[in-house]
């Protein structure tokens, strides 16, 4: 029996909902907000407003490009949390109606699982690869960084985790002291092609938890070490920025690389995918290629169109919550943060 699933994401700053059969994609419509870029991040008041003038026709224009009817839906999978409340108030309200309007099952989706089951999304005329369980998974986005040991679809752990900032916020707040625009991430990856990574040295934390990560110590390193320069010369942030944004990169993703490599050997799994906004990473994804070469791992780096925030993933996580039983009920409310989920 077919089993078709309607996903919604509005967990940040991109409307988005796709439409998924046997878990292969037939749509995944986004809808990115341009209001944020002027004030270097996301407002959540002008977020939730987008949201809601987004939702109806992101959905409509899902289902029409897929060629499906509501009333063929088996479920529709929602983000639950984590993200910005008002966001997700908007999403999971417009599922809602959805559901008792069509009679349609309801399934919750934790976004960061999503992120992470992004790996199952079956294209219609291609093979994805997918790891085989138990996998370990890097998942690196806006809010969070954490390493997560993956054995079934719905079932995973958290085993490392950041104590701070998030590896994406890490990219952002440093591009922002450089005066480039939100979110900077894409941009310090695009300069860094240009520049020596080997140019500046930024402090490296010591975090006491075997796979934890920690990323506030490199942005204050990085704030002073520009600050200073930028006393003797006004000019030194436009003069060395392509050697700032690669020295920058290049010591996040050792960072990065260097925890999974530990947790790969503590584990002795070999499986290693990468998952979340900063997997487009071009430094993340050459430096995880190349630990993995040299340690025998096979390497999931996601497709550029699903490593940023997405429905197709969300739906895809409800594939497997629907196939596990797992319907919400009509009373379920939004969370924003994960120890709350
Ligand atoms: O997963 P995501 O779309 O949203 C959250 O759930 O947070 O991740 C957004 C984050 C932002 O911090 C953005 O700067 C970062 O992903 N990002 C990148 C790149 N593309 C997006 N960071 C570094 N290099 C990139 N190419
Ligand atoms: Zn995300």
């Amino acid at each position: 029996m077919d089993i078709t699933i309607l996903g919604i994401e509005s967990s940040c700053d991109d409307t988005s909902a796709a439409v998924i059969r046997n878990r292969t994609l037939l749509s995944n419509v986004i809808a990115s907000q341009a209001v944020h870029q002027k004030y270097g991040g996301v407002i959540p008041e002008l977020a939730s407003r987008a949201h809601q003038q987004n939702i109806i026709p992101v959905v409509d224009t899902a289902l029409k490009e897929a060629g499906v009817s509501i009333d063929k839906i088996d479920a529709i999978a929602f983000t639950r949390g984590p993200g910005l409340l008002g966001s997700l108030l908007v999403g999971v309200s417009f599922a809602k109606g959805l559901s008792i309007a069509n009679n349609i099952p309801l399934v919750e989706v934790n976004h960061l699982e999503g992120h992470i089951l992004s790996h199952f999304v079956d294209m219609p005329d291609r093979e994805i690869p997918h790891p085989d369980f138990p996998f370990l998974c890097l998942l690196v986005s806006g809010g969070h960084t954490q390493i997560v040991r993956v054995d079934e679809p719905t079932k995973m752990e958290i085993i490392g985790t950041t104590i701070d900032d998030a590896a994406g916020e890490a990219f952002d707040k440093c591009a922002k002291v450089m005066g480039l625009p939100y979110p900077g991430g894409p941009i310090i990856d695009r300069l860094a092609k240009e520049g020596n990574p080997k140019a500046f040295k930024f402090a490296k934390p010591h975090v006491e938890g075997e796979f934890d990560y920690s990323f506030s110590g490199l942005k204050t390193s990085f704030l002073y070490t520009l600050r200073d320069a930028v006393q003797e010369n006004p000019n030194f942030i436009e003069e060395n920025k392509a050697d700032l944004c690669a020295s920058l990169q290049k010591t996040i993703v050792d960072i990065l690389v260097d925890k999974l490599i530990k947790a790969s050997k503590a584990t002795g799994i070999k499986d290693i995918a990468i998952a979340g906004g900063v997997s487009a990473n071009s430094g993340l994804r050459d430096g995880i290629t190349e630990a993995g070469r040299k340690r025998g791992w096979r390497t999931f780096l996601p497709e550029l169109k699903f490593t940023t925030d997405n429905a197709a993933m969300i739906a895809t996580a409800g594939h497997y919550h629907y196939m596990a039983g797992e319907i919400s009920s009509l009373e379920v409310s939004p969370v924003a943060r994960i120890q709350d989920l």
